[in-house]
């Protein structure tokens, strides 16, 4: 029986933090373990670079902890093929023949897209391929005829679009060669850990994240600096869990829910500081993330052999990507020589 495939990946920008955790990772490597699915993970350093031209070195330095944080969180190499966009040429081509599929007006409605403008302040001065990275997005996928993409929430509006295209191709062309995806998306009220801070989005640039790669000292520092309840000022006061991202965090990492209930009563009665929550969550995370740690040092220690995970990876996804836009060219007719 033909497997099921996996199409998913990341923007190297800077390293992965638990948001990115939780939101996707666990997903990809739980998928990746259940034996179903042939898995592409794709480090997207060519999409990273459609708002980072001229910083390269950010992008190329950004890869390798991207690849490391992959390793770490489980992604095996055994199981995945991790691949790295820029090193597939077949993609670029794929782009091309997809951009005359869609309409600039299209392009501009994408709501990720119109707000990642927003946030970077492009005003007048939006890249073109910036604008339209969602159609590479769309050659990432088709190019592995993936039909399920593990994304976090923001990346619905890429995964409609790539479904539109791979309607019009395959009517304006009459083949069936191209498939329509499905997003994968983390559950309910789980789509997005807020920061420390308690902002509702964790980020590098607000400075309220902590990553994969943080090592014991600095999630504990991190940890105990976290937002809570400003009205809980003494311990006797009754403190609020709503809001209170001790008590967020906890609800996403710890195994024992009595616990973390019978805590979350304690703290609303008062009597109970933030000190003690937070030296308990930090418990937790030291425990979830200790194994993560260990695996990341390891294959940090050797950068050659990580490299080379990623050329095999690119070489098995070349093949792939090359074959599906040989069918493509064939389909639009444009294999003149054959
Ligand atoms: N857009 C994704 C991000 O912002 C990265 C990405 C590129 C991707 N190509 C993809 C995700 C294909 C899923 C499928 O990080």
């Amino acid at each position: 029986m033909k497997k099921h495939v996996i199409l998913t990946g990341d923007r190297p920008t800077g390293k992965l933090h638990i948001g990115h955790f939780i939101g996707s990772l666990q997903t990809r490597v739980k998928l990746q373990n259940s034996g179903k699915y042939d898995t592409y993970i794709m480090i997207a350093d060519q999409q990273a670079l459609t708002d980072n031209a001229r910083d390269p070195e950010k992008i190329r330095k950004s890869l390798t902890e991207v690849a490391l944080d992959y390793l770490a969180v489980g992604i095996d190499p055994d199981k995945s093929t991790i691949l790295v966009q820029s090193q597939i040429p077949a993609l670029n081509e794929l782009t091309m023949h997809y951009l005359n599929l869609v309409t600039v007006a299209r392009l501009n409605r994408n709501p990720t897209v119109k707000n990642e403008i927003k946030q970077k302040n492009f005003e007048q001065s939006i890249p073109a391929g910036f604008l339209i990275y969602p159609v590479s997005q769309a050659a990432d996928i088709t190019a592995f005829k993936a039909d399920t993409v593990p994304v976090g929430d923001d990346q619905a509006p890429m995964l409609e679009q790539t479904r539109e295209i791979v309607r019009t191709f395959n009517n304006i062309y009459h083949q069936n060669i191209l498939v329509e995806p499905q997003g994968v998306f983390p559950p309910k009220g789980q789509g997005r850990l807020p920061g420390l801070d308690g902002n509702a989005k964790m980020s590098k640039s607000l400075n309220n994240a902590i990553y994969i790669s943080d090592d014991p000292d600095t999630m504990q520092k991190k940890i105990m600096s976290m937002y809570t309840d400003p009205n809980h000022i003494h311990v006797s006061d009754p403190g609020k869990v709503e809001g209170n991202m001790v008590f967020t965090y906890l609800d996403v990492f710890a195994d024992d829910k009595q616990e973390v209930q019978a805590l979350k009563e304690q703290y609303r009665a008062g009597g109970l500081g933030d000190v003690k929550i937070k030296r308990y969550l930090n418990e937790v995370m030291q425990a979830k993330f200790a194994p993560i740690r260990q695996r990341r040092a390891e294959y940090a220690k050797n950068l050659d052999a990580v490299y080379d995970i990623l050329q095999k990876g690119s070489e098995k996804a070349n093949e792939v990507a090359a074959q599906t836009l040989h069918e493509v060219r064939q389909a639009i007719g444009i294999n003149y020589f054959g």
